[in-house]
């Protein structure tokens, strides 16, 4: 059975029918499809969302959570993480595992025999946090061809904006990325989407002229020092700059948690869909664990 470590594990055709299957199980209401299973979660670093909306999938999915509890098992001891993930994956029918370090989930393979899926491992990937981005774009519009999407903030450290843009290469869509000075996009990232970049920017007012406007938080955890960023003004998207300079039908999109560059005065404004996003976490992550498990 397939495990999730990277969005490059799936092919266009799988990727869309993964996120499809999610809007269906909206439409159509939960079905406890995967009842005999368990589903092990182990997060090694902070999580809301993830953590929050993997549990609620496996319970709605009638299959059973097992929930790893960092600060009260063996790794106090000393043991291993390659003995607890083992145990974990020995146990359950699938392993999500989320890590500060790159690369700790595709290492875990090696001696996991059930699937595992990428919660999130440092600043490499965030696999499961992009489909249900594109989800939510699917649900929002029927073809992502032609529109234009703007990648804004911390694009240097963001897991998130890694694998959200492999999956954008797939397609034919305009791309414009806005960042601070030192926060620019990674060249290996950039060869993926080079042909699909429209302007690249640190102005924001130029970067909202866009159908989407995707902003990461500054990755604080993944590096040293104090940028000054958070607190300059031109680095928030409030609502007056959405009016001033973004389109009538601009959707404001934030793999959330925000700090300051999503001001609050847009939750309550048709620019919003950050929230919608990550309620829409539940039905893709049911259909990624139908995907890896075999039933999809
Ligand atoms: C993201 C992550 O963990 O990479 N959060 C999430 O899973 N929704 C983004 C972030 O922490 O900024």
């Amino acid at each position: 059975m397939p495990s999730l470590i990277s969005i490059k594990d799936l092919d266009k055709e799988t990727l869309v029918k993964i996120c499809y299957r999610a809007l269906e199980i909206k439409k159509n209401g939960f079905q406890e499809s995967l009842k005999s299973k368990i589903v092990a979660t182990l997060f090694f670093e902070p999580s809301t969302r993830t953590c929050m909306s993997f549990e609620t999938a496996i319970y709605r999915l009638g299959a059973q959570a097992l929930r790893f509890p960092t600060d009260n098992s063996s790794l106090k001891k000393g043991e291993s993480i390659e003995d607890t993930i083992r145990m974990a994956a020995s146990y359950a029918d699938c392993v999500v595992i989320r890590h500060p370090q790159e690369g700790l989930v595709l290492w875990a393979q090696k001696f996991c025999e059930c699937p595992l899926i990428n919660g999130g491992d440092g600043k490499n990937e965030h696999p499961t946090q992009t489909i249900l981005d594109l989800v939510t774009l699917f649900e929002d519009r029927e073809s992502l061809d032609g529109i234009t999407i703007t990648i804004a903030g911390d694009l240097k450290h963001s897991r998130t904006v890694t694998s959200l843009l492999h999956a954008l290469s797939f397609f034919d869509l305009k791309i414009i990325l806005a960042a601070p000075q030192n926060f620019e996009l990674s060249s290996s990232s950039r060869t993926i989407i080079s042909s699909q970049i429209i302007c690249e920017t640190e102005n924001l007012s130029e970067a909202l002229d866009t159908d989407y406007f995707y902003m990461t938080r500054l990755q604080k955890e993944r590096f040293d020092g104090i940028t000054g960023i958070e607190t300059k003004d031109y680095w928030v998207v409030d609502l007056e700059k959405c009016k001033t300079y973004g389109r009538d039908s601009m959707k404001i999109m934030h793999p959330l948690p925000r700090v300051d560059e999503i001001s609050v005065d847009l939750d309550d404004s048709p620019y919003q869909l950050y929230f919608t996003q990550a309620s829409n976490g539940v039905y893709a992550r049911i259909a990624v664990l139908e995907y890896v498990l075999g039933y999809l």
